[in-house]
């Protein structure tokens, strides 16, 4: 199985519309994926469909039941904040090592690719003492980059790349995904970061429906490792 963790520079940049796009993409190659959001906020049952869980789910074709809910994300918060904030206002706890051992087991699974969509940026806390960073290099895993066109996303994408490669993360590719309203091209923002990364698999992904007519631009992301 080859596994991917998608993160991005921040919250809202992209991270699930391109964990759920990329699945499409590779079930129509005929692949097995495996998705899971482990950490969730702002997660309520009534809103369920317009959740992260509940539009991966969909995307996956699974039913939103709660069995499927609690399988693909055991730690639900109600209130939209990091996931360290939202546990410490319920009075719960956020066991790092079980995130941990979670995360491992679905990338052990019989499935040909395993995408583990994180919550937020890369360094956002998830506890007292670890951020997204920490989860990632636990699990030794690449990552995907989801990162926006809005004004100020030079520095904010530069800006988490540098962290990650201080850490010794691996980036497989940086998708741009075209935020809403953006006043730049997707076309510079992205050239841009290619003249800063020069080694970096950038891709340019347009404001658009999933089921718009652009091509398949992520499934060989994950399909060039086998
Ligand atoms: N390329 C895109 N085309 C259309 N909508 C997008 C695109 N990227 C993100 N969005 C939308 O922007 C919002 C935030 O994206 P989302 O994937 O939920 O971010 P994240 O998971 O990083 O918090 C969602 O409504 C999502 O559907
Ligand atoms: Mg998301």
């Amino acid at each position: 199985m080859t596994s991917y963790f998608v993160t991005a520079s921040g919250t809202g940049v992209g991270k699930t519309h391109v964990t759920a796009r990329l699945t499409r993409e590779l079930m129509a190659r005929g692949k097995t994926v495996k998705v899971v959001k482990p950490l969730i906020t702002g997660f309520t049952w009534h809103g369920l469909k317009h959740t992260d869980t509940g539009i991966l789910l969909h995307h996956l074709g699974l039913d939103p039941t709660p069995e499927n809910v609690k399988a693909i994300s055991p730690w639900r918060f109600d209130e939209p904040v990091s996931p360290d904030m939202a546990a410490r206002h319920e009075g719960r706890d956020i066991d790092f090592d079980e995130v941990i051992a979670f995360s491992r087991d679905a990338m052990d699974g019989p499935e040909d690719v395993a995408l583990i969509e994180g919550v937020g940026g890369v360094m956002v806390p998830m506890d007292d003492t670890h951020t997204v960073a920490d989860w990632i290099a636990a699990l030794d895993i690449p990552t995907i980059v989801v990162v926006g066109t809005y004004l100020g996303t030079l520095s904010h994408t530069l800006t988490t790349i540098e962290a990650m490669r201080g850490r010794g993360l691996a980036i497989e590719a940086v998708v741009v995904s075209e935020s809403e309203d953006s006043p730049v091209p997707l076309e510079e923002t992205a050239e841009t970061i290619e003249r800063f990364l020069p080694d970096m698999d950038v891709r340019r992904l347009e404001r658009a429906k999933y089921d718009s007519s652009q091509p398949d631009i992520l499934a060989d992301i994950a399909l060039a490792a086998g």
